[in-house]
């Protein structure tokens, strides 16, 4: 397993570069969503992919979600500039609606905000998603949870909204949801 530092951020919480077995074990509890996954991106082996584009690019890492010591999702990390994206985020079937997807994105949120007061550390000013047109459920959780649609690419059934959530000057303020 590897360290919990990516881009500069303090990770706890989260396994940085998960192993194969863990990650091919989260996959395997979320099935329907590996299934659409491994179609869009033309894969036949899904825990084989994401590592393999993860190691030829130092911009993008998986993570693994660990709750009470239990690998219940992964997220797999994007910075560009001052965005950082979330481009995929997954929570196993047998632990979804009890609020981990949301604890792992406070969790991201309150590690880029701590990491303002490093130098060399990224300042992020937003989290970043895109969600496809046809997942309807994803779109309801992240809008949930504080994400705004800031722009869209595509059409119809191929549209894919690209929402934002502004990580607030103050942190105080952000806790305030302002
Ligand atoms: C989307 C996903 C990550 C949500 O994770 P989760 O841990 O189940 O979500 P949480 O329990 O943290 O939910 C947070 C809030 O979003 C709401 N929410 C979560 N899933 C929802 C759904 N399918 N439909 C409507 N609202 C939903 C919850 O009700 C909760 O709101 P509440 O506090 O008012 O009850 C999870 O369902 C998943 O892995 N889906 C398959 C992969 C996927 O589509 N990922 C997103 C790609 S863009």
């Amino acid at each position: 397993m590897g360290e919990t530092t990516q881009f500069g951020l303090a990770l706890d919480g989260f396994v940085v570069a998960p192993d194969r077995p863990t990650l091919a074990e989260v996959l395997g509890g979320a099935d329907a969503y590996r299934a659409r996954f491994t179609y869009h991106r033309d894969c036949f082996d899904w825990a084989d992919s994401l590592i393999s584009e993860r190691e030829a690019d130092d911009a993008r890492d998986v993570v693994l979600v660990v709750e009470a010591g239990r690998p219940v999702g992964m997220m797999e990390l994007v910075l560009d500039g001052s965005v950082l994206t979330i481009a995929l985020l997954v929570v196993v079937e047998s632990a979804r609606l009890r609020g981990v997807g949301m604890r792992a994105v406070d969790r991201i949120a309150a590690a880029a905000l701590a990491a303002r007061s490093i130098t060399a550390a990224p300042f992020i000013d937003a989290l970043a998603i895109g969600v496809e047109m046809q997942n309807r459920s994803a779109r309801a959780f992240w809008e949930r949870i504080g994400f705004v649609e800031v722009s869209a690419v595509g059409s119809g059934v191929a549209r894919i909204a690209n929402l934002e959530r502004w990580l607030a000057a103050n942190p105080d303020e952000q806790q305030a949801g302002l």
